[in-house]
């Protein structure tokens, strides 16, 4: 009988992951299925970023690096996070992690003690909560309302502060649902908490995927002091659609990101070599691909809330950012005689063959999450689907 650790015992597989797995394996098996399941961006890495990882490997660069990353790329997140978010750091306030999820994973490692409280706005992304536990800490979930788009209010936040609390999470446009603060809305939690000894924790990752009047801001920007007490994590997955690199990182207070390359050069090493040396390009050259693809996931995003709300039961805030609808769907569990996300996911599946995330992974048993970086063919097809099964 093996006995696993209970850290890793009580870690739930990501269950966004797990739904575009089986989707993928049903599609394999020749089953017509429609995913609303990916995280990812469904366009090809840019021709000019591939180049730069060809002439990267015909260099040579297929060894070991510093396993905090290459200086040259931490010296060009630099210049793009003055550049696009009036942020000012130095190189050796960069760490390079193999994703922005590994670069959360470490920051959450470096800081949290057992039995420090993490406040994390809600609805959240899958891995927030298996990360703050497997550094032993606690999750304090603050819980928006539907009626503010989710979006907390600078009370709700003080409020749940105490002598305990380590970490402020805040990720905005979020996944799931792509809810977006307003840079008015944030400026006024910044001013709430910039006084508070808590360590903010800013998700950047959707930062280049804001539609309509969204505008972006960077949070530590948005009061004198927040500098020195917000990580910023950011990645090159969604801009640029290279999820499969896996390239993030974290810029933040020296003692913090200098502990998180100590923790990486334990863990994984440096990432891949030729994908630091991609990644320079991605920053620094021609920027177009990253408006076309943002223009598209703009009338995706648009047309999937507007169906999604004409169908029988089903209610949808519009995305402001990201790519993902996160509509309401508990109105429809009766008719489907289902009793949760997870029953609901199961049966559309199985009786339409469209594949949704649960919204219960993102702490809401009442929602379904459905991405749109699907063609616009996929999305009318899945949700006619959606909308015979459900009328
Ligand atoms: C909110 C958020 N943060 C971080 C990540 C991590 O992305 P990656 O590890 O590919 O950089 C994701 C990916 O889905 C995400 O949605």
């Amino acid at each position: 009988m093996i006995r696993l650790s209970k850290r890793a015992a009580g870690i739930a597989e990501s269950a966004t992951l797990a739904v575009t797995a089986k989707a993928k394996r049903m599609k394999a098996e020749g089953i017509d299925v429609v995913s609303f399941g990916a995280g990812e961006p469904d366009f090809d890495t840019p021709e000019f970023i591939k180049d730069a990882a060809k002439e990267g490997l015909d260099k040579g660069l297929t060894k070991y690096a510093p396993a905090r990353g290459t200086l040259d790329l931490k010296k060009a997140i630099v210049e793009k996070l003055g550049r696009e978010n009036g942020l000012d750091y130095k190189p050796s306030q960069v760490v390079i992690s193999c994703g922005g999820k590994h670069a959360l994973y470490g920051a959450f490692q470096v800081l949290v003690e057992a039995g420090d409280e993490v406040l994390l706005p809600s609805p959240y992304w899958v891995s927030y909560p298996e990360q703050i536990k497997l550094a032993g800490g606690k999750v304090v979930e603050l819980r928006g309302e539907e009626k503010n788009d989710f979006k907390l209010k600078p009370e709700q936040i003080v409020g749940a502060i105490n002598e305990r609390t380590k970490i402020l999470v805040l990720n905005s446009p979020s996944n799931p649902g792509g809810f977006a603060y307003t840079p008015s809305e944030l400026k006024a939690i910044a001013e709430a908490v910039v006084d508070k000894d808590i360590i903010i924790f800013s998700d950047e990752i959707y930062e280049h995927l804001v539609y309509g009047e969204q505008k972006f801001v960077s949070f530590a920007t948005l009061a004198e002091g927040l500098l020195k007490k917000t990580v910023t994590f950011n990645s090159l997955s969604k801009t640029y659609s290279m999820t499969g690199w896996r390239i993030g990182y974290a810029a933040g207070p020296q003692e913090i990101i200098s502990a998180m390359g100590r923790l990486q050069s334990h863990e994984t090493s440096n990432p891949v070599n030729f994908c630091m040396y991609a990644a320079i390009e991605a920053l620094q050259g021609d920027q177009s691909c990253v408006v076309q693809m943002r223009e598209e996931f703009t009338k995706r995003g648009q047309h999937m809330w507007e169906r999604l709300n004409a169908i029988n039961g089903v209610s949808c805030i519009r995305p402001m950012g990201a790519f993902y609808c996160f509509p309401n769907v508990e109105a429809c569990y009766e008719k489907l005689g289902v009793a949760g996300s997870v029953a609901f996911a199961d049966a559309v599946l199985d009786r339409i063959k469209v594949a949704v995330v649960p919204g219960v992974a993102f702490g809401w048993d009442t929602h379904v999450r459905l991405s749109f970086a699907t063609s616009m063919e996929q999305i009318d097809e899945g949700l006619d689907r959606f909308e015979k099964l459900l009328t």
